[in-house]
């Protein structure tokens, strides 16, 4: 879906992705959705053979990733990786001769998200690389009309499970923002509950929009609020004489169509009587 164009732009990024000593290490920014596998890159400019090498992946610095050495992994010679990557982390063995050190997390979870570091730790000079991973995971707000009270119609929003953290925000069917109460926000993990009510006082269709704008993401479900309008004493009165008014009429047309069926009847025999005198 809308996710996909961002991917397509970190594809075209990671082909190019090569990183120099010295001078800290460019960030890429890497965003995939909830359930993909995301690749993230990591190959030494100088193309060298590194399957004789040591590189090792962290996450923000402290969670062990996946480790290679010399064509070791994790295992029993390298205990440490963390549980969350256990089974899920591999590295690409024919292209170490090329100096790739890239890694696959397979199935990524929202909890995957964070500051990767590729790092050859041995080389002279040390070479780091740095990459954000993103997990993206869209809900569709779902909405529900919770009561009609004296100030209007309380209209209700929730989005649940939402990363990276999605705004809330109720419009008109113009698009104009609609005041609401302050978003109720639950953090689980890393993915977001939000509830977000408004009180709508108009006739529209209403729509409740969620926005992640690291994920280029933007969803909408819309609703429509009919708000019949009080009737005025006035107006009834109105209605009534218009009532009285048309039963009078109805009753006069009736009374007219019974005169001209009793004129009618009076004039048959009398036809008869002229019959007879001829
Ligand atoms: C990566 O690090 C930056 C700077 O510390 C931080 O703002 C950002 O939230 C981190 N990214 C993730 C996905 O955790």
């Amino acid at each position: 879906m809308e996710l996909l164009p961002v991917v397509c732009l970190c594809l075209l990024t990671w082909s190019g992705t090569t990183f120099a000593a010295g001078n800290g290490p460019d960030v890429i920014k890497m965003v995939v959705k909830e359930g993909d596998d995301a690749i993230l890159p990591c190959s030494l400019s100088t193309r060298e053979n590194i399957v004789q090498k040591l590189f090792d992946w962290k996450r923000d610095g402290q969670k062990e990733v996946f480790l290679y050495d010399a064509g070791v992994t994790y295992g029993k010679d390298h205990p440490g990786q963390d549980e969350q990557f256990k089974q899920r982390v591999f590295h690409f063995p024919d292209q170490l001769p090329f100096g790739d050190a890239s890694i696959v997390i397979r199935n990524t979870k929202v909890t995957d998200s964070g500051n990767y570091t590729c790092d050859f730790p041995r080389l002279q000079p040390r070479r780091r690389g740095l990459i954000e991973l993103v997990v993206g995971a869209t809900r569709k707000p779902y909405v529900t009309i919770l009561e009609q009270t004296q100030d209007g119609v309380l209209l209700q929003c929730v989005v649940k499970g939402a990363s990276p953290k999605p705004q809330l925000q109720w419009q008109d069917s113009g698009g104009n923002m609609v005041p609401a109460k302050d978003p109720q926000v639950t953090d689980r993990g890393g993915s977001y509950d939000i509830i977000l009510q408004t009180t709508v006082t108009k006739t529209d269709h209403y729509r409740c929009v969620a926005t992640q704008e690291e994920i280029h993401h933007q969803v909408y479900t819309e609703t429509y609020v009919y708000i019949s309008v009080p009737e005025s004493p006035t107006g009834w009165i109105v209605a009534g004489v218009l009532a009285v008014l048309l039963v009078v009429f109805v009753l006069v047309l009736v009374k007219n169509k019974l005169n001209s069926h009793k004129g009618q009847s009076a004039g048959s025999p009398g036809r008869t009587i002229r019959g007879r005198t001829i």
